[in-house]
């Protein structure tokens, strides 16, 4: 089988943001936990159908900033499963050719995480299947902000410089389309900067019941709309005056 050599930037970027784990458990009378347990389950089932759909790269929000204003046991539960995660996802993430990377803090990690998300995007460091990211301890805000810090070093700076040090990637392609499950209609802090002209697709489906058609619908709906950026339909985009 010939394998795709497109680059992943030339690949759509995806970003998801994975919510109603716990309303999907509570309402079979399961613990949120579990919730979050049928979550890794979709995880797995996504990035294994997204190459197929034309997504490049795939932003997953996993963990926010703000999550750590939750119950400590269910922290506790969502740190173990990142835990296992890492730990028994690898060798698969390899044999499928996907590169991960982990974007958010890493010093407020229990002990190991960090170190065991530094051994899994050295060893999956030259796939090029799908590029796939998981936000763990993210905060767009806090993203930019650190990005400004560092910019303030600088003599003079472009968007694609200040972009680098937002994302910590050469070159990462702006965000296309990003999807939200279980209803809710908010952004909570996620892919501020990247997603400057994301299309937003927000589905009732619960993220532990999102499933690879759910991601074809959302990508269809995605296809159907007319991306403007600020010009007018189907004319070549001028370029805009520089600063
Ligand atoms: C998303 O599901 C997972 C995380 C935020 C970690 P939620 O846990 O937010 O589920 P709901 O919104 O309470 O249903
Ligand atoms: C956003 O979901 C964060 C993740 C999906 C990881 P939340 O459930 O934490 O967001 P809010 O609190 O409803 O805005
Ligand atoms: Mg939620």
């Amino acid at each position: 089988m010939q394998s795709d050599v497109t680059p992943a930037n030339e690949k759509l970027h995806v970003g998801i943001i994975m919510d109603g784990n716990g309303r999907w458990a509570t309402r079979r009378g399961l613990s949120r936990v579990r919730g979050h347990e049928a979550g890794v389950e979709t995880i797995r089932r996504i990035v294994e159908a997204a190459p197929k759909q034309g997504i490049g790269t795939l932003t997953l929000y996993a963990f926010s900033t703000d999550n750590w204003r939750r119950p400590k046991a269910e922290v506790a539960a969502l740190m173990t499963l990142l835990r296992f995660y890492l730990a028994n996802e690898v060798q698969s993430l390899v044999k499928n050719g996907v590169r991960l990377s982990v974007i958010g803090r890493r010093d407020r990690l229990p002990e190991g995480i960090a170190a065991a998300i530094a051994g899994a995007e050295r060893v999956t460091a030259h796939g090029h299947a799908l590029h796939l990211r998981i936000a763990v301890d993210y905060s767009a805000r806090d993203a930019i902000l650190n990005a400004a810090a560092k910019a303030a070093a600088l003599t003079s700076l472009t968007r694609e410089a200040f972009s680098q040090l937002v994302t910590g990637e050469v070159g990462l392609r702006d965000v296309d389309l990003i999807i939200r499950t279980s209803g809710e209609k908010r952004l909570s802090d996620f892919l501020l900067w990247e997603g400057a002209y994301a299309e937003l697709h927000f589905t009732e489906r619960m993220w532990p019941e999102f499933d690879s058609a759910d991601l074809a619908d959302a990508l269809a709906s995605f296809h159907r709309r007319e991306r403007r950026f600020g010009g007018l339909q189907s004319l070549p985009l001028e370029p805009a005056p520089s600063l």
